[in-house]
Order: C-alpha cells, then sequence, then structure tokens
C-alpha cells in the first residue's frame, strides 16, 4: 500500500504583535501569472526585470466608464488627461484617441502636447508657473489659459497686446468646500474676494476675456459631496462674474481628485470598501451641475481632469526578490531588484503585491525593501507572503498614477516600460536607462578628463 505523504513545509515562529484586526490579519490569497494574458516571465525573458506593464485595454475601459458615467447624465462633459500623472506618450496618445484633451501644467508639458498632435485649441494650460514665452505660445495657439495669480494676469494681459487679439482665459479659484483641507495656494482665493477682483481686472483690460472657472479641491477625495460642495460656490461665482462683470462662461473645470483603487496608508477599510465608484461620483457631481444651471440658457460644460483614477490600475510593476533575511525583531524580510525611486508612491500607499505562482508554505509578515543603499527605501513595510526567494516574481498594481513621471533617476537603471496592447502585442514604450542614455546630459571639462593624472593613488 503506498502512504501519500503531505510534503514538508518549514516551520515558521511568529511572534504576536498587537494591533492588528480582522483586515490586518487577512494573508495573500492571491497569485498572478499574467498580465491581461501575457505570461510575466515572458516579459520579464523580454524584456528584464524590473518591469512596468501599462495595459492599454484597461487604460481604454476606465476611461470610457468615466466618460460614459458623466455624459449619461449630463450633456456637455468634456475630459482633459492631467499629463503630469503619467505622461508617457503612448499612454497620452491612448487617452487622445479617447476624445480626452491634454491637460498640462508646465512649458514642457505643453510641449510634449504639442509634440504628439495636439492642437493648442485642446490644451488647459494649468499650473502656478506659466513663463511669459510659455504664455505667448498658448495665447498663439489658442490654448485655454487658466490663470493662478495676478502677475500671472498682468503678463498675460501685456501677451494679449503683444499678439493683437482678445485673449480668452479662466480663473483658478479656491475655497472651502468644508470637506477637504483647501489647497489655497493655488489660485485666487474666493472667500477674500481677491477672485472677484481678478474677475472684475480682467473685464477692465480689455485684452482679455473670463471664459471659464477652475479648481481641483485635492486629490483621492473619497467624499463626492465635497464636489457638489465645489460646484455650488463655482456656480454662485459664475453668475457673480457674468452679472457684474460681463464674462460668458463656457465651462466649469472641477479638476481631477477621484480616488483609485490604490490602498491608500492610513485607511482602516479594505479598498473595495473604501474607494468611492465613479457611477457615485458622477451621481453626486451631475445632480449639482443640475442645481448649478437651472434657468440658465446656456449649460457650461463640465470639464474633468480626472487623473489617478483613470491610469492608475492601468499600471503594474514587475520586480523579483534578490535576497531575504530574517530581521532580529523576527520579521521576514524580502529584498527587491526595484525600490522607491521607481515607484514613488509607496510612501503613501500599500500597493497591492501578489507572487506569480502559487506557493506552499505558511504565509508570513514580510517587509519588502528595494535595492537602493538607503533606510527608506520601503516598498511594503508589512505585508502577509507565503515563503519566498531569490527569483521568486512579485507584481504590485496600481502603480500607473504619477510614479513614471515622479520617479528618480538614482543610483540605478530605470527600467523598460512596456504595454500590453489591447491586439496583445507587447510594445516597448520606454527603453531601459542605459550608461550611454544616462552620462548623455553631462559634460566633462578637458582639465578633468583623466581620473589620475599623476597615477593609480595607493
Ligand atoms: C490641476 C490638476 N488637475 C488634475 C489633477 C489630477 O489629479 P488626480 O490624479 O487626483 O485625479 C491634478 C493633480 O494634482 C491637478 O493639480
Amino acid at each position: 500500500m503506498s502512504v501519500i505523504r503531505k510534503p514538508w513545509v518549514r516551520p515558521v515562529f511568529t511572534s504576536h504583535r498587537t494591533g492588528t484586526n480582522k483586515f490586518g490579519m487577512a494573508r495573500q490569497r492571491f497569485w498572478r501569472s499574467d498580465i491581461d494574458g501575457v505570461a510575466v516571465e515572458d516579459l520579464v525573458a523580454e524584456h528584464g526585470s524590473p518591469l512596468f506593464v501599462i495595459s492599454e485595454r484597461r487604460l481604454r475601459d476606465n476611461v470610457r466608464r468615466l466618460l460614459r458615467s458623466f455624459r449619461t447624465r449630463y450633456p456637455r462633459v468634456r475630459y482633459g488627461w492631467s499629463y503630469k500623472t503619467n505622461y508617457l506618450n503612448a499612454v497620452c496618445a491612448t487617452l487622445h484617441q479617447e476624445g480626452a484633451w491634454a491637460e498640462v501644467v508646465s512649458d514642457f508639458e505643453y510641449d510634449k502636447a504639442r509634440a504628439l498632435g495636439v492642437p493648442g485649441s485642446h490644451i488647459i494650460f494649468n499650473g502656478p508657473y506659466k513663463p511669459r514665452p510659455a504664455l505667448e505660445k498658448a495665447a498663439r495657439e489658442g490654448a485655454l489659459i487658466h490663470l493662478d495669480n495676478l502677475d500671472e494676469l498682468f503678463v498675460l494681459e501685456d501677451v494679449a497686446r503683444q499678439v493683437g487679439k482678445v485673449v480668452p482665459c479662466a480663473l483658478r479659484l479656491n475655497f472651502d468646500t468644508g470637506y477637504a483641507e483647501p489647497w489655497s495656494r493655488f489660485g485666487f482665493n474666493v472667500e477674500s474676494g481677491a477672485a472677484h477682483d481678478a474677475a472684475r481686472r480682467i473685464a477692465a483690460a480689455g485684452v482679455l476675456k473670463l471664459t471659464g472657472l477652475h479648481s481641483h479641491i485635492g486629490t483621492f477625495v473619497l467624499d463626492p459631496r465635497a464636489y457638489a460642495a465645489q460646484i455650488k460656490v463655482m456656480a454662485q461665482f459664475m453668475d457673480f462674474a457674468e452679472r457684474e462683470t460681463g464674462a460668458a462662461i463656457d465651462y466649469l473645470d472641477i479638476g481631477g481628485g477621484f480616488a483609485s483603487r490604490n490602498a491608500l496608508q492610513g485607511v482602516y477599510l479594505p479598498t473595495d470598501q473604501a474607494v468611492t465608484s465613479i457611477d457615485q461620483y458622477a451621481e453626486t457631481i451631475t445632480q449639482a451641475m443640475a442645481e448649478a444651471v437651472r434657468g440658465r440658457k446656456n449649460w457650461p460644460w463640465l470639464v474633468l481632469e480626472s487623473g489617478r483614477a483613470v491610469v492608475d490600475d492601468a499600471g503594474s510593476l514587475i520586480t523579483s526578490v534578490v535576497g531575504s533575511k530574517r530581521l532580529p525583531d523576527s520579521r521576514k524580510a524580502l529584498i527587491l531588484d526595484a525600490g522607491v525611486n521607481l515607484m514613488f508612491t509607496a510612501y503613501w500607499y500599500n500597493h497591492e503585491c501578489q507572487p506569480t505562482r502559487a506557493i506552499d508554505g505558511i504565509a508570513e509578515e514580510t517587509v519588502l525593501y528595494g535595492p537602493l543603499c538607503m533606510n527608506i527605501d520601503v516598498m511594503r513595510s508589512s505585508v502577509w507572503l507565503p515563503p519566498m526567494g531569490p527569483g521568486d516574481r512579485l507584481v504590485f498594481n496600481p502603480v500607473g498614477a504619477y510614479n513614471n513621471t515622479q520617479w528618480q533617476e538614482f543610483i540605478q537603471y530605470r527600467p523598460a516600460i512596456v504595454m500590453v496592447q489591447e491586439s496583445g502585442t507587447v510594445s516597448e514604450i520606454r527603453r531601459r536607462d542605459t550608461l550611454a542614455t544616462m552620462l548623455e546630459p553631462e559634460r566633462l571639462p578637458a582639465a578633468l578628463a583623466t581620473p589620475f593624472p599623476d597615477g593609480l593613488p595607493e
């Protein structure tokens, strides 16, 4: 008679820790061996590890869901893709194909949108610093310029006289919605009357025309009622500007801020329960819009600039375990080949991370470190993972928002980024750093060309 033995599993001792709860003890149950049907191992074999992977299908699905949700509830909805969230050309081009305008916050982003073929007329130009040449270009090309401060307003007046045309512009407003901490450093304050003065000044200048109002109340805004409060203030300001300055407001731009399906640190509930759905935002926002436009002949466009909610879960980071150790306090630690220089958002999210195969053994609390020789390089300070060691891989998701724009060239070569296209084709959309690409911007004075002119030091 043959005896079926269970495989031996290495015993694990874990010290009891207080502070965990019914969610905190949940073990990693899922593993993920492919991204949109392409095996993680094949991706790594072809493009190396670590590797960022963008899902074209998810990106398109997300923006379509957003637009459908709003456009079925309010007839005039426009969407501006927030370049700073992820300005990889392939990402921006995908969203432009879905009808997105470009929402840019710097000269560089403006030029990037133009280089991609976006006409000035479809660029929303935000941000606290727009150098004069950038304002001139934007004014000539008919971009929607959102003014941040009085000095900028004066420069734009001057630019308008120089280019010899009446330049349309919008005011960025800030105010207290009663929900999120006001971002009062951007734009003109409503409560103090600064915004009203700016609207009067625009009217008096004779060369500018106020056609829009903008505000961005914050990011990862979980309570949709904050947007209803925002729209109420913006609508009151619209009434004022039209009544007292003769402006004709064509759009209310409510900025971005919808939560992505990510786990914000410090939030108790699991992501599925904590995160507001796009339909919930749309329902509350469009009801507030309906209230705001009641009795008006012309309904203003509702402009959305949602960033993270559209791109975050379309991005994954494949990383490999390169070492493991036991910390003095008994916790397991893994060293990965990707660190916070690549995944900047590790500072405020507990990103989900999944092994790429089923792994037997008892899950235990694990710390994930990156490869940087820096104490702050912690990808997850506590995650329950099965026993893993060198050669195993983890897939982090969602990582599509703010990482590819805020990553740093620091110590390591930055990895390639690929897009899994809807067709199943995998395209490299950004090449890996090489010594040549990293050294390209540097110049070495001739006198320093030889490192040891007097021979090697002892
Ligand atoms: C003006 C503006 N619009 C849109 C966004 C996108 O925000 P989010 O990614 O939270 O949707 C930002 C981000 O800070 C912003 O500053």
